[in-house]
This record gives C-alpha cells, sequence and structure tokens, in this order.
C-alpha cells in the first residue's frame, strides 16, 4: 500500500498491573518499557542532542559512512525493514537510500508517537510502502502475518538490546533468528564499554534531561496505574556498575514517601530507591558470542574511531537437518 501509512495495532494488557507489580516486589521496580509515553518518547529525543549522550549521534555516523557496505553485505533491495523501538524512524530512513527496502514496518510502544513519526516519514517517501506496529518488545514479536518471510531486514539500533539482562537479549534474540530465513538479516546497534565517566555523564546530564526522561516514568505511572507519586519527593541517580557492565538508573526517594493507588499503598524511606533502568554494555567478542548462541552466523561488523558503538550485521545460522 503506497501513499498513507497503515493505521497502528496495538497489543498491550493490563500495563497498570504489571507496573503495579514491580512497584510492590521487595526491591521496588519499573521497566523502563513505561519511559516512553508520549512525553518520554520526545524527552529522549532530547537526550539524543545532549553533547554527553554519544550513542545516536556515534551509531549515526557509522550508519551514514557504512550504509552502501551494510547493503552491499546484505546483498539484496526491496527487503521488508522491520524497525524494531522506531521511536521517529529518523535512522531507518537513513538507510532507505542505500537499502531500497519494498515495505518499511516500523514496530515501538509509543503508539501516538509512533503514528505521528510515520505520517511525516510517509510524506518524504512515498515509494515505500509503511505500517506500524504497537507493540512491547519484552514479548513474543507478533508481526503481521501478511509479512513475507523472504527478505526480512530486522533494524534493531540504538544500543536498545542494552536494557535486557544478557540472558534475555538471547532469548529475545533468537525469536529473531527463528523469524528470519537464509535471505533475511538483523542489522543491530550495540554500545560498546568504555571508561566510566563517559558512560556515567552520558546518563547523567548536567542540563538534567537524562532526569527528567527518568522521573516522568511517575507521571506515566499515575496515568496508567492510578498511583499519587509527587515528581518532587524523588531524585534521579545514575552510575555505571563495573561488575555488571552496565548503566543503573534509579529514582531515590528524597524523603520519607507514601504512593497510593487504587487498592494498594508502599511507604520508602528517604534514600530508598526504585530501579527504572539497566543499560548493559558490551565487548565486540562478547557481543558476538551472544549472537552465536542466539541463532546468529556470519557477521560484519563497523565501529567507530573510538570503537564506542558497533553496527552489527547477522544472518541466521542454517538449520542443520538440511
Ligand atoms: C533507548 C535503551 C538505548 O540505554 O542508552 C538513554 C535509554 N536511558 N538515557 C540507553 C536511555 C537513559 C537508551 N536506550
Amino acid at each position: 500500500m503506497n501513499g498513507a501509512a497503515r493505521p497502528v495495532q496495538t497489543a498491550f494488557a493490563a500495563e497498570g498491573e504489571a507496573l503495579l507489580a514491580g512497584l510492590r516486589a521487595p526491591g521496588a521496580s519499573i521497566a523502563p518499557k513505561y519511559f516512553y509515553d508520549t512525553l518520554g518518547s520526545t524527552l529522549f529525543d532530547a537526550i539524543t542532542e545532549l553533547d554527553e549522550y554519544y550513542p545516536t549521534r556515534t551509531e549515526r555516523a557509522i550508519l551514514a559512512a557504512r550504509d552502501r557496505q551494510i547493503a552491499a553485505a546484505f546483498g539484496r533491495t526491496g527487503c521488508t525493514l522491520i524497525d524494531l523501538g522506531a521511536g521517529n524512524g529518523e535512522k531507518a530512513a537513513g538507510l532507505f537510500a542505500a537499502l531500497r527496502p519494498r515495505e518499511y514496518v516500523a514496530v515501538d510502544i509509543s503508539v501516538e508517537y509512533l503514528q505521528r513519526s510515520l505520517q511525516a516519514l510517509q510524506r518524504r517517501h512515498p515509494q515505500v510502502a509503511m505500517s506500524g506496529v504497537g507493540a512491547d518488545l519484552c514479548w513474543r514479536l507478533e508481526l503481521p502475518e501478511r509479512l513475507p518471510r523472504e527478505g526480512r531486514l530486522f533494524f534493531y539500533p540504538g544500543s536498545s538490546i542494552g536494557n535486557f539482562h544478557p540472558d534475555e537479549a538471547q532469548r529475545f534474540l533468537g525469536g529473531l533468528s527463528a523469524q528470519l530465513d537464509e535471505t533475511g538479516a538483523l542489522l543491530i546497534g550495540v554500545d560498546l564499554v568504555k571508561d566510566a565517566r563517559t558512560l556515567q555523564a552520558a546518563y547523567d546530564d548536567p542540563l538534567g534531561v537524562t532526569a527528567a526522561f527518568n522521573l516522568n516514568v511517575l507521571r506515566h505511572a499515575n496515568r496508567i496505574a492510578g498511583t499519587d507519586f509527587v515528581i518532587s519527593d524523588w531524585r534521579h541517580v545514575a552510575f555505571f556498575d563495573a561488575t555488571h557492565g552496565r548503566i543503573e538508573m534509579h529514582l531515590e526517594a528524597r524523603r520519607p514517601v507514601r504512593v497510593r493507588w487504587p487498592g494498594g499503598e508502599r511507604r520508602f524511606a528517604a534514600g530508598e530507591r526504585i530501579h527504572t533502568e539497566n543499560s548493559y554494555k558490551y565487548r565486540m567478542a562478547d557481543f558476538a558470542a551472544l549472537l552465536g548462541r542466539a541463532g546468529f552466523a556470519a557477521q560484519h561488523h563497523w565501529t567507530d574511531e573510538r570503537k564506542w558503538f558497533a553496527v552489527v550485521l547477522a544472518r541466521p545460522a542454517r538449520e542443520c537437518d538440511e
């Protein structure tokens, strides 16, 4: 279908209930997917403009410099480009010229934002069929049935894979390799381990944009779970944990706090935290091994001069029963 983007489909269930389960647990947490209401997606876009937040800019430079090499390594035009966590879709659109996809499928949890982005994108690229899928990538990815199995290119940029624990990342990537045939591939961005100061600055910027992004999850909670969080009771905390190789983000109570919701409540002592995000950083060799365990074989990768970020093209391993 050319001309107009297809309507976005949604597939969420009991979001407020799932959020409350995390709040009730002994070590309170709110999953990072709840960052992305419409304001949250906009705040994330603002993060990507920060001097300290290097991942987006570094990845964009790699993709811009290597797009033809990536397309040549993939080896075909007319693919179905499936953008996982598409956001504003700009990164994928940057690859249209080199990849010449037949169809672009944008998947994102932030449906309203996705719909807006797709409309703008479709106007600029009338030759590419476009559709949107509202989906939570924590669950099994349900693609529209009509999508051909042949020539799929999953695009998972931004190091969003870093939100998963490595075991979960393997399971998620295994789910992707299972949805590809030998003509398909995965193009994935991954943030690499680097000095702790650089990492920490990227998640605790002096302007406070990341703090606003983190705190916004409480507004979102108030709306979807009926909690009564007072934003000013909480403080943004972010640090690099070298043992786990991950950035952790938390919200810390500035004073004793009581949070209520329909049918429940929880008290937090001053200094007590709600864990809101992990962002794992990988060594290239470790990530390549993880891809291998997830059912991917031959891989190409491209990186920047400082080796801060990598873009990897991986093909599914062939079934052994042939
Ligand atoms: C969208 C998950 C890749 O981990 O860097 C940015 C989210 N959190 N600043 C990341 C994020 C705080 C981002 N990902």
